[in-house]
């Protein structure tokens, strides 16, 4: 099968210098959503028609297996089709979809083209309760379809119909190209419109069916913003009620957001407000307190993640707890059991099983042992204004509070660092570390006194 994405509009409603089918819905392009869609139908050949901002969309969305034809000016949905024919297999049927349809699932399409088979012409349609603005389904008294016609085509018995053309349809290509070629321009709009192709593919003896959707929102398309939050809207509850039905408890299913694949075990719990973009996946019996963002994290089983926990390109071991109030970044790698408590940042450094950074503490390029305790305040200096170095921090080190290590510095094995100490040198193992200073106390001192005002 050859599917065809129109995308080529401008979306002028948006009010946005981005091209409509860009803007994203669940963090994705409305057209990425489309062409995902799009793969899972295994076509031969995928072509995507731009024409508005068309250098962006080929930038944004451009793969392998995706072609791109141009429609300079936006003359209609049958003209725009017709920019995509030179790339087509005419051996099989085309499958028609548009860059701003962004949820239709696989299983209606694999419906809309099992019915029309290789020979026929399908129309993808619906009932709507309002159906203005629409294209409607004219059928004859024994049900078939004759032709459909546009809303501002349509007399005053054809507006009563309530069934709709969503756009989606499938046609065999071998005779498209003479279909598209006879189409008029002479209507309301002075368009080339696909859809009057149906009386054509009538009139060469070819049958026309119809199929219908699960669900109305598969075929909605997005000209505004408040048409795109509706969409993200039900996209998100889709999403949660998928999660729910696996299994994993949330606490509020309206105030959860997915931007890309969550994938929960057993036993999951999620408190409100938390974002999860990328690929997150979460282990049996982990905890998410509320309002955390959790992007292309891997969670281990059991761990505990409180409120405002942010969390990127990261994994964590079982049992761990973090938060609340902890950042892990890029290239963080927690063992099980790891504590990591408030205003602590973990970036680009491994630390081992069991061991605790519980306040207010930089952890950076840093390779930390199992049972080490980083007391709070603790500072690895990364960064010599030019260059990052690592700090390596062996099994069972008692790291004081307020320690900073100038990095590249190791720390062996069961050394005690003193509070307040500045590591600038290696550290033998079994040692303490602690630099001289002298507490000194001076007797009769007085404070500064606040001068009043005059
Ligand atoms: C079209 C259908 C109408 C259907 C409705 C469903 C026609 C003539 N009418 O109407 O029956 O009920 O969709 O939403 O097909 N596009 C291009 N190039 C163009 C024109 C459109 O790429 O020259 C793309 C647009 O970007 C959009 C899609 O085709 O994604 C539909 O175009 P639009 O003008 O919105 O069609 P409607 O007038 O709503
Ligand atoms: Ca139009």
């Amino acid at each position: 099968m050859n599917i065809v994405i129109l995308a080529a509009g401008m979306g002028k409603r948006m009010h946005s210098v981005l091209p409509k089918v860009l803007h994203p819905l669940a963090g994705k392009p409305l057209l990425s959503h489309v062409i995902d869609t799009a793969r899972k139908l295994a076509p031969t050949r995928l072509v995507v028609v731009t024409g508005h901002g068309g250098e962006a969309v080929r930038e944004a969305v451009g793969a392998p297996d995706v072609q791109f034809a141009t429609q300079a000016q936006q003359l209609g949905t049958g003209h725009a089709l017709a920019q995509a024919l030179p790339l087509l297999d005419t051996s099989v049927p085309t499958l028609v979809l548009y860059g701003d349809v962004p949820l239709t699932r696989v299983s209606t399409l694999e419906r809309l083209t099992a019915a029309a088979g290789a020979n026929q012409y399908g129309i993808l349609t619906v009932t709507l309760d309002d159906p203005t603005g629409y294209g409607r389904i004219v059928r004859d008294a024994a049900g078939h379809v004759r032709r459909i016609v546009e809303q501002k085509d349509a007399n005053e018995a054809e507006r009563q119909i309530a069934e709709i053309n969503t756009g989606i349809i499938v046609t065999p290509t071998a005779p498209l190209a003479g279909w598209l070629a006879a189409l008029k321009n002479d209507n309301a709009q002075g368009e080339y419109y696909l859809t009057d192709v149906v009386e054509t593919a009538i009139a060469a003896g070819h049958a026309v069916v119809t199929a219908q959707p699960d669900a109305e929102w598969e075929t909605l398309g997005v000209n505004s913003k408040p048409q795109l939050a509706e969409l993200e809207r039900v996209h998100q509850r889709n999403v949660a009620e998928a999660l729910l039905v696996a299994g994993a408890t949330l606490a509020d299913p309206a105030r959860i957001d997915v931007r890309g694949t969550l994938i929960c075990g057993r036993d999951v719990f999620i408190d409100v407000n938390c974002v999860f973009e990328g690929d997150v996946t979460l282990g049996d019996n982990v905890s998410i307190g509320p309002n955390c963002v959790i992007r292309s994290a891997q969670i281990g089983a059991g761990t505990r993640v409180d409120a405002y926990t942010h969390i990127e390109s990261a994994t964590v071991g079982a049992n761990a707890v973090l938060g609340p109030y902890a950042r892990l970044r890029p290239g963080a790698a927690l063992a099980n059991e790891v504590h990591v408590g408030n205003f602590v940042e973990v970036k680009n450094a491994n630390i081992g099983l069991g061991s605790k950074a519980n306040h207010l503490s930089y952890v950076g390029d840093a390779d930390i042992g199992a049972g080490v305790n980083i007391g709070a305040g603790t500072i690895t200096c990364n960064y010599d204004g030019a260059n990052k170095h690592r700090t390596i921090i062996e099994d069972n080190v008692f790291v004081g509070s307020d320690t900073q290590l100038v990095a590249p510095v190791r720390v062996g094995r069961n050394v005690t660092i003193a509070a307040g100490t500045t590591v600038w040198k290696d550290v033998p193992e079994d040692t303490l570390a602690l630099n001289e200073k002298r507490q000194l106390a001076k007797t009769g001192y007085v404070r500064p006194v606040k001068k009043k005002k005059s």
